[in-house]
């Protein structure tokens, strides 16, 4: 297993490319098996959750072409991949593949809506929490599905097809947003969606599924309304810049000192991180090539900060603003409110030096004056990032174990850092 080898101290300086969104890249792929026609996606990042879900794809009968190199392109730019949904061979997501990554059982809506079945696994994914599915069985039962849960699978039938309906969500889920809107898409008649999740990737695949012929409007507010159409076509969409990618960059500036411009990141869909970033202590100026991020070298201050769906603070910083912090000169507080077990990095940071006390949903950060590098264990995506945070801070080596979990959502971490002159290598085996 790979692990992460960094040696503190360094600033960083120079400018590091934001790779297209995970979480926007991943529906944009499952929205593939809405039509039998050819969906283009461009700067798809190279990650395994993608990978991965083109091994979940290609399973369903999805033929997945990467596109090669074109002239003025370099490595640091995502792929173009061509995905085509002829024929549905197969409308049952396995176990195998399901558990390894939660995004893929959003499979259920498009295989539903175009085919009138499913037989999806439930899902794994992070151990972040228990993360049931309860709000996706409720939309699609909404919609008109019939759905069984038998033997850890879901079973949706629509035979006659889904119908349009009204949606509320009693709670904003990122996911369940995604399936109601992939599915509307292919209902009969409208469907409003209230209470929907406003996180920007809704919106990116929104604009996406408009290209391919749907109707919708509002992705991106709470209220989404869908007017449902008989078929999609083909169509070409670039993957939104990834705005967690670009604000846990930001805080590592914030956390050594440095001056970089993080390219084609967008100050829009960081309001809230930018303002907390600032509160601590850095820097931060839209470019129009992207945000330029510097810190003057001054300490950092403390912050509360409480983690809410978008525009709020998004709990995936919510790891990586916690290594910030724990060197800041006083006592900040996070309180975690999406996932109930997003804490695991806390005994990790704790190895490094940090000094968090957690109560409940709630860990109070009492900043220490320094960090101390050490072997570390990575515990999730988020979590992982936040000790690589932490350990280009900390006084000598750090080691941190199971990348694996990194190399699913951020990619070439090692040579972006590095190129910027991080001390950080990967150490293969
Ligand atoms: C998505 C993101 C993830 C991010 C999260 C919150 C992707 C691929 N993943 O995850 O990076 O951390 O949004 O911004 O985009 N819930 C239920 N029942 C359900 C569905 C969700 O109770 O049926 C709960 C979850 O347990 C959680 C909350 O709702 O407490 C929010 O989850 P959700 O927004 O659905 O997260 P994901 O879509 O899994």
């Amino acid at each position: 297993m790979d692990r992460i080898r960094i040696v503190g101290g360094n600033r960083l300086n120079g400018t590091i490319p934001i790779s297209g969104a995970k979480n926007a890249a991943l529906p944009l792929m499952i929205a593939s098996l809405l039509t039998n026609e050819t969906l283009t996606l461009d700067n798809v990042p190279r990650l395994a959750d993608v990978a991965m879900l083109k091994r979940i794809l290609g399973n369903h009968g999805v033929d997945c072409m990467v596109l090669g190199k074109r002239s003025g392109q370099n490595g640091m730019q995502g792929e173009s991949i061509e995905l085509r949904a002829g024929d549905i061979v197969d409308t049952t997501a396995p176990y195998d593949l399901v558990a390894r990554m939660r995004a893929s059982f959003w499979v259920i809506g498009p295989l539903l809506a175009r085919m009138g079945e499913a037989k999806v696994s439930l899902p794994g994914g992070c151990a972040i929490g228990t993360r049931p599915v309860d709000l996706f069985i409720e939309a699609l039962k909404t919609l008109g599905a019939d759905i069984d849960i038998e033997a850890g699978y879901v079973f949706a039938r629509a035979p006659k097809g889904l119908r349009g309906a009204r949606i509320v969500f009693p709670k904003v889920t990122v996911g369940a947003t995604h399936v109601a809107m992939m599915s509307a898409a292919l209902a009969k008649g409208e469907t409003v969606i209230e209470n929907a999740a406003r996180e920007p990737e809704i919106a990116d695949l929104a604009a996406c599924l408009v290209k391919m012929g749907a109707r919708i409007s509002g992705a991106g507010t709470s209220t989404i309304h869908i007017e449902g159409v008989d078929r999609l076509a083909a169509a070409r969409h670039a993957v939104m810049p990834d705005r967690i990618e670009a604000g846990t960059y930001a805080m590592a500036v914030a956390m050594t000192g440095g001056d970089v411009l993080l390219e084609g990141a967008t100050a829009a869909n960081l309001e809230k991180p930018i303002e907390v970033l600032t509160q601590v202590g850095a820097e931060i100026t839209a470019t129009n090539r992207g945000l330029r991020v510097t810190r003057n070298g001054n300490g950092l201050a403390p912050v509360d900060v409480t983690t809410e769906p978008f525009p709020g603070f998004a709990t995936d910083l919510q790891a990586q603003l916690m290594a910030l912090v724990s060197r800041a000169e006083g006592t900040s507080h996070i309180r975690e409110t999406i996932f109930e077990n997003r804490f695991m990095h806390v005994q990790e940071l704790a190895r490094l030096g940090a000094d968090i006390h957690l109560d409940g949903q709630v860990a109070t950060i009492t900043g220490v004056g320094k960090l101390t590098g050490a072997q570390v264990m990575a515990t999730d995506l988020r979590a992982s990032v936040s000790l690589i945070i932490a350990g280009l801070a900390a006084e000598g080596e750090t080691i941190v174990n199971r990348v694996y979990h990194l190399d699913r959502g951020f990619e070439r971490i090692e040579d972006k850092l590095g190129a910027c002159g991080a001390a950080i290598e990967r150490l293969s085996g």
